[in-house]
């Protein structure tokens, strides 16, 4: 290529990605795809790295999206951002490690090594560099989806505008924060100004990184720790501690405080000195990290839904305090639980003040367990104790204990509704549930609030405009009510043949109400996973919804395996409730342990094909009986259907297709695995045939592609023979996916 090419190449390359830009980040409607994109955007750079003196001033090597008008562009994050599971003790250290062991098959005396570091409590942030240039940076956000915050991370002093020598493609990721004598003075700038103050450092760091004039950001003093990485173009090192290193050398600030120790008391020893030297540190922690140190062990521990298996936070213990109780109410949530919660005199837990606080259920009020065994003792709580309320991080507040030596004498047992303080209906506690439940289903408005506020959440709908708030005002509005997820998908027609239109409303324009319709019309079109994590089913959180989706492939074919599996399911739910009125009423452990399942007698009068397809729905990996009789019995609510019904007519809902777009012997095949594996753990071996695109089942049945036997098979391997299901070993089963 001469110059006068590379001219020309360069020019048009900046035409066509900033296009493609700007239909990316402003109008949220890409023309291009991630691939297509990145291969013009390498061209790109390789083309300016060969003739550095033609890159143009509109280069789009320098510019990441288009300029922010509204908020900030969004970023799909190459690499998902991960949160991390927490651990509170030295025992959870102790399983964490011992998990680790077993998901790898690790022997006892075989090392394993660990990273610990402090946690960070800022705000995390991914940073790109292509050919050693910043190009991009990030908020977490939801983990998939970020904000663009790019030229306000160029203002932070510790984030290199410019690497050598580092990988052609490298995502930098760690935590902004605020030192505590730079917040103070902020502070202290900010009131004198008459602007806003901050609560703690962590909003501070938050609020100034999220300006939309970098200049504002500039001139707040932030830094950043660097201490994971995201899309890399070839690894960093062998280790985590290789790793950050590495990055250190590249120029990162890096936690002077990480350590490598082999094993959990190695842990637990840095973590107390980390504890001790919290308060000298200058910034805030708020626990310690853990990561496995041997990346390819990271590789194969792999990812949960949202957290790594190979790393986790040891918090700081829970901040206390004691307070009294001024009442308790009764909030009711989607799937009509009836959950308690204390009022306080207000007081401030580790910073934060808390209000309010969690009571659990009646049980717990009561002082007792779900079983029956006593807690604090068997002390009660009542309007007018003093409790102890605990906090850790940001969780939820508890009240975890109660004074008696202060009770008032008029303080009274706390009787706990039976009935739904919201709409009046019967509030009842199911066998072995310790929840009371309002039965008032759609009729009650906090269940029906509750739900549409689920059902229009980030993994379930998400509809841009029509947040949690939105949700509240349209369930009340008189003239276009929202009283149901369908209503969502009949708002603009009814506005349009409405005297009483949106328009002019308190924050509705014409511009914000066109957008609203925009965003409902979008997702018209929806995924089947995300359709059935938001109807809100009790216990079909994400993962489940995703994994019935994966099995079924279309809604048909759920609902077709749904209305057979009824009759099994409330065989199912008698022989539950008989069981555990048996057990109550059982006297002691030695007469409890001889209860026997009561389903058998109810089962054997089932019709084959109900309890054919019940057998289906269970052995999906990951669903258990009681996500499928709450599943099943949602559908045998008429109201509840029809309700779900309405809201089908406006929707096109998508199958599942994603195995067909992995590349892999084993997509879109049902596997079983049996017997003992010998090269790696069951759990992992699950993981790995899924990320393949394969589907897990726990047990063989005609839609079996595949049974990997290993030593110890038995009845399953015999199963598999009957139905001629192909059965092989596990080093074959290695080298048909390529791990051998
Ligand atoms: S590692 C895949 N290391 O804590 C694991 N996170 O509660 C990625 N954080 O989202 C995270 N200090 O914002 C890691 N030393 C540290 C950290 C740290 C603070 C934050 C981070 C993460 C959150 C999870």
């Amino acid at each position: 290529m001469d110059r006068d090419d590379a001219a020309r190449a360069l020019a048009d390359l900046a035409v066509q990605l900033n296009r493609a830009n700007s239909a990316y980040y402003s109008d949220d409607d890409p023309v291009i795809d991630d691939a297509t994109y990145d291969a013009l955007k390498q061209r790109n750079a390789a083309i300016e790295a060969a003739f550095p003196d033609l890159k143009r001033d509109d280069s789009p090597s320098d510019r990441v999206g288009a300029p922010v008008t509204d908020g900030f562009g969004k970023v799909a994050h190459r690499v998902r951002m991960m949160s991390l599971g927490n651990a509170f003790k030295a025992a959870d250290i102790v399983d964490f490690d011992s998990g680790i062991r077993r998901y790898l098959n690790l022997p006892g005396d075989q090392p394993l090594h660990y990273t610990a570091e402090p946690k960070i409590d800022g705000l995390s942030l991914s940073v790109r560099y292509e050919n050693g240039q910043l190009v991009q940076a990030a908020t977490r956000g939801d983990g998939a989806t970020g904000e663009n915050v790019t030229e306000n991370a160029r203002t932070i002093a510790s984030i290199p505008q410019t690497l050598t020598h580092a990988p052609d493609v490298l995502e930098v990721r760690g935590e902004v924060y605020m030192r505590h004598d730079d917040f103070a003075d902020l502070n202290t700038r900010q009131a004198a100004a008459g602007a806003k103050t901050f609560a703690n450092p962590r909003n501070a760091a938050a609020g100034s990184l999220r300006q939309l004039d970098p200049n504002v950001t500039r001139d707040r003093p932030l830094h950043f720790f660097a201490y994971a990485w995201g899309e890399v173009s070839e690894p960093l090192a062998d280790t985590q501690a290789g790793a950050i290193a590495r990055l250190s050398d590249l120029g990162f600030d890096t936690n002077p405080l990480t350590a490598r120790c082999d094993g959990p008391d190695a842990l637990i020893t840095h973590y107390d000195r980390i504890a001790a030297d919290r308060a000298t540190l200058g910034y805030d922690i708020d626990g310690v990290v853990y990561k496995v140190d041997n990346l390819d062990y990271q590789r194969r521990l792999g990812f949960r839904s949202t957290t790594p298996r190979w790393a986790i936070a040891h918090k700081f213990p829970a901040e206390l305090a004691w307070t009294k109780v001024e009442g308790i109410d009764i909030q009711v949530g989607r799937t009509g639980a009836l959950s308690p919660v204390a009022r306080l005199t207000p007081v401030t837990v580790g910073g934060v003040v808390v209000s309010n606080a969690t009571l659990h259920n009646e049980d717990y009020i009561s002082g007792r367990s779900a079983d029956g065994t006593m807690i604090r003792g068997g002390a009660d709580i009542r309007i007018g104790d003093w409790v102890e309320v605990y906090r850790a991080g940001d969780v939820i507040p508890k009240v975890s204990n109660v004074d008696l030596s202060r009770r008032p004498d008029t303080a009274q047992p706390y009787d706990f509704p039976t009935s739904c303080p919201e709409c009046g209906s019967d509030a009842v506690r199911d066998e072995g549930d310790a929840v009371r439940r309002c039965t008032g289903g759609l009729i009650c408005p906090a269940q029906a609030i509750e739900k549409l506020r689920h059902f229009v959440s980030r993994a379930a709908f998400d509809i841009e405009g029509l947040g949690a708030k939105q949700v509240e005002y349209f369930f009340a509005d008189a003239a276009l009510p929202v009283r149901e997820p369908a209503d969502i998908f009949t708002l603009q027609q009814r506005n349009a043949a409405s005297l009483a239109k949106l328009e002019n409303r308190d924050g509705f324009g014409p511009t914000s109400v066109r957008n609203l319709f925009a965003a409902i019309d979008e997702k018209r079109s929806i995924p089947l996973n995300r359709l059935i994590f938001a109807l809100g089913i009790r216990h079909v959180g994400e993962v489940a919804a995703a994994d019935l989706a994966r099995h079924f492939g279309t809604w048909d074919a759920l609902m077709h395996a749904v209305d057979l599996a009824g009759p099994a399911a409330a065989a199912q739910l008698d022989a539950d409730a008989a069981e555990a009125a048996e057990r109550m009423a059982a006297a002691d452990e030695n007469r409890r342990a001889r209860i026997k399942p009561a389903r058998d007698a109810v089962w054997s009068d089932l019709d084959p094909a109900a309890k054919a397809a019940w057998e289906d729905l269970v052995g999906i990996d990951g669903i258990g009986a009681s996500v499928a009789v709450s599943l099943v019995t949602t559908f045998q609510q008429n109201a509840e259907r029809a309700s779900i019904q309405r809201l089908l007519d406006h929707l096109d809902v998508q199958p599942v297709v994603a195995t067909d777009n992995i590349q892999s012997p084993v997509a879109g095949k049902t596997v079983v695995f049996t017997g003992t594996l010998e090269k790696m753990t069951r759990a992992e071996a699950k993981a790995r045939a899924e990320s393949l695109g394969a589907k897990v089942a726990g047990s063989v049945s005609a839609k079996t592609d595949l049974l990997i036997a290993g030593p110890g098979s038995g009845s399953k391997s015999d199963k598999a023979a009957k139905l001629g299901v192909e059965t092989i070993d596990e080093d074959a089963w290695l080298a048909l996916i390529g791990d051998a």
